[in-house]
């Protein structure tokens, strides 16, 4: 949701704003601008739509200037116009911002009181006007952010610039994440450590209700009661902060060609040395006291949930509640005692997610966090984060990170397992053994592309898609459906194979493309059963399954796509991956805009 950067620069700053509003424009994409001092002088330039034409624009009319402030939006308040365009101004004031300010209306009323009248539909433009009112007033700028800052509700991440202040950046944090880079005599500000990657590795993150005064050679910060407070500089690691298609059409096609590597590096970092058990970081996770696990994620995450729920309750005999962050925060539900509660997350800073982690804070006997940034608020909340090792994904639709959570909530229920009792010495040897190949499989595996891509030709002419699974692959028909969704704009349902005759068979005509995920496991005659009544009413079959079930099924199927035989635990991270590449190449042949469909961001960052 909306990416911001601000620098207090030795430099011009218009290309570095523009520079590390790229690696900020996964979070929105809507619109772009900057913001400089120049002589004293406060100017911008702003564009609508992606951040090229911001970089074109400032071709034809530069912006000079070595203090400034710059914004990516996703759209919340207001068209993705001109005038809806970061940075806001207000006289002196200049203000970039990512969250929502949910009293914007109450000080719009206020501010119209005193004859002061906006001229956008964004609540942001409400803080630039209020703190330029409180200048008006005679507060001095810091004076007046940090008035303006104390009667805001809602989420915000804020970076104000003012017109005479060319070595003062004043930042706040409630709800969206903000990180300090420290340089040497520079200093930035930006929504998270990767856009500051090239400018610094040394970063302070604000925690929530901080505000910051920063000046080239100063960093204040207050906590949210006005106290002064320290806050730890950290050198954070940038291996993770490459940013590149590395030969690929899209970041996606390279994210998804990237599994093997990174599941492989996530396994690695969890195995002992002699590979026969899992060392989890920290004092670990005491299983035995527990007795529920209460898991909570958003979107592809909260499938990954889903899965893991299958693992936890058969190898480890663990009842699992699963739930979608939105509902779960509002829902009020009893944490009882012995319940460890576990938030998936890609980014870390999602805020429903976040909210229903608070929620469960001092409830729960146990926070934990699966993630794949560790620095994010996600994971610094938690008693224990465990890294995905996922490296950054920059595609808006989640695939590497997917699998990565996938196989590490298989090898926390497999360590769940074995501290229960469950799995015994030689059956987790033999897992994790399995597990190890995994991404030698996965490899094999990318050899279904090319049959991927005929198929996706036809799917890309079709309206509408259902996707069936049982089992385990009743997730990963929803994250099928919803990769699908994403990427290419075909409308995509997901149903467990035995429900479809409780309804949604009524869908079904000869138009109606029906994907099928089926490895021969123990399930797999039910689910094809399923699948003989769609066809029955002229269902055209996708069907993802290995040879053996291949062998077994009619000819009638419309394509089938056979992947290799693998452990039906490990089906499910194995069976992401065509899914994962059936939209992939379904969009490509649309045409659509792969990396960054439209509508959406990476990371959401408001309700
Ligand atoms: C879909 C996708 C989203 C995210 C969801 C949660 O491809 O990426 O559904 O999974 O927004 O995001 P994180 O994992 O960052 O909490």
């Amino acid at each position: 949701m909306c990416g911001i950067i601000g620098v207090l620069g030795d430099h011009e700053v218009a290309p570095i704003l523009v520079e590390a509003l790229k690696r900020l424009e996964y979070r929105g994409y809507d619109s772009a601008g900057i913001a400089t001092v120049q002589d004293g002088v406060l100017d911008r330039r702003r564009a609508v739509g992606k951040l090229v034409n911001l970089s074109d624009l400032l071709v034809h009319e530069p912006l000079a200037g070595k203090a400034g402030i710059g914004h990516t939006r996703w759209a919340t308040h207001g068209a993705p116009t001109l005038t809806n365009t970061h940075p806001h101004r207000a006289g002196r004031v200049a203000v970039v911002h990512n969250g929502i300010i949910e009293n914007y209306r109450e000080l719009r009323a206020e501010l119209a009181k005193c004859g002061i009248a906006h001229r956008t539909e964004t609540d942001t433009e409400t803080v630039a006007l209020m703190a330029q009112h409180m200048i008006d007033q005679g507060a001095t700028p810091q004076d007046a952010a940090h008035q303006t800052i104390a009667k805001l509700e809602g989420a915000y991440a804020l970076c104000f610039l003012f017109e005479g202040e060319a070595d003062m950046l004043i930042a706040a944090r409630k709800g969206s994440p903000l990180a300090i880079g420290h340089g040497d005599g520079e200093m930035y500000v930006g929504s998270d450590a990767i856009a500051l990657a090239p400018l610094t590795d040394r970063i302070t993150y604000l925690e929530e209700g901080d505000s910051a005064v920063i000046t080239r050679k100063s960093l204040t910060i207050r906590d949210a009661h006005g106290d002064p407070v320290d806050r730890d500089m950290r050198t954070i690691r940038i291996a993770n902060a490459r940013v590149d298609k590395a030969g690929h059409k899209h970041f996606m096609s390279k994210e998804i060609a990237e599994q093997p590597t990174v599941i492989s590096e996530a396994i690695n970092f969890y195995l002992t040395n002699d590979g026969k058990d899992i060392a989890l970081p920290g004092e670990g996770i005491d299983f035995k006291s527990l007795n529920r696990l209460t898991m909570v994620a958003c979107g592809t995450a909260y499938y990954a949930c889903m899965t893991a729920k299958y693992w936890f309750e058969q190898l480890a005999g663990m009842p699992v509640e699963v739930d979608i962050a939105s509902e779960f925060r509002y829902r009020q539900p009893p944490v009882t005692d012995g319940t460890a509660a576990l938030f998936v997350s890609q980014s870390g800073e999602t805020a429903d997610t976040l909210a229903a982690l608070r929620y469960c804070a001092g409830k729960a006997d146990q926070i934990l966090s699966v993630v794949n940034v560790p620095e994010s608020s996600i994971a610094r909340e938690s008693n224990l984060a465990l890294p995905i090792h996922a490296g950054a994904e920059i595609g808006v639709a989640s695939t590497k990170a997917f699998t990565c959570q996938l196989t590490v909530l298989l090898l926390l229920a497999l360590k769940a397992a074995h501290m229960r009792g469950k799995l015994d010495d030689d059956a987790l040897t033999d897992l994790l053994s399995k597990l190890r190949g995994l991404p030698a499989t996965l490899n094999n595996a990318m050899a279904i592309e090319e049959s991927v891509q005929g198929v996706s030709q036809s799917l890309s002419k079709v309206k509408d898609v259902l996707f069936l699974g049982r089992g385990m692959m009743y997730p990963l028909a929803h994250e099928g459906a919803l990769k699908l969704k994403e990427i290419s704009y075909i409308h995509a349902e997901a149903y467990a194979s035995g429900e479809l005759k409780h309804g949604p068979i009524a869908l079904i005509d000869e138009k109606m493309p029906v994907v099928v995920l089926a490895p021969r496991d123990a399930l797999f005659d039910k689910t094809i059963s399923n699948m003989q009544e769609v066809m029955a009413r002229g269902g055209k079959i996708i069907l993802l399954t290995d040879q053996a079930g291949a062998d077994e099924v009619s000819e009638d199927v419309w394509q089938t796509i056979i992947m290799p035989e693998i452990d039906p635990v490990l089906s499910p991270i194995l069976y992401a991956l065509p899914a994962q590449l059936l939209a992939y190449h379904t969009a490509v042949a649309k045409g659509t805009d792969v990396d960054q469909p439209r509508n959406l961001a990476k990371s959401v960052t408001v309700e």
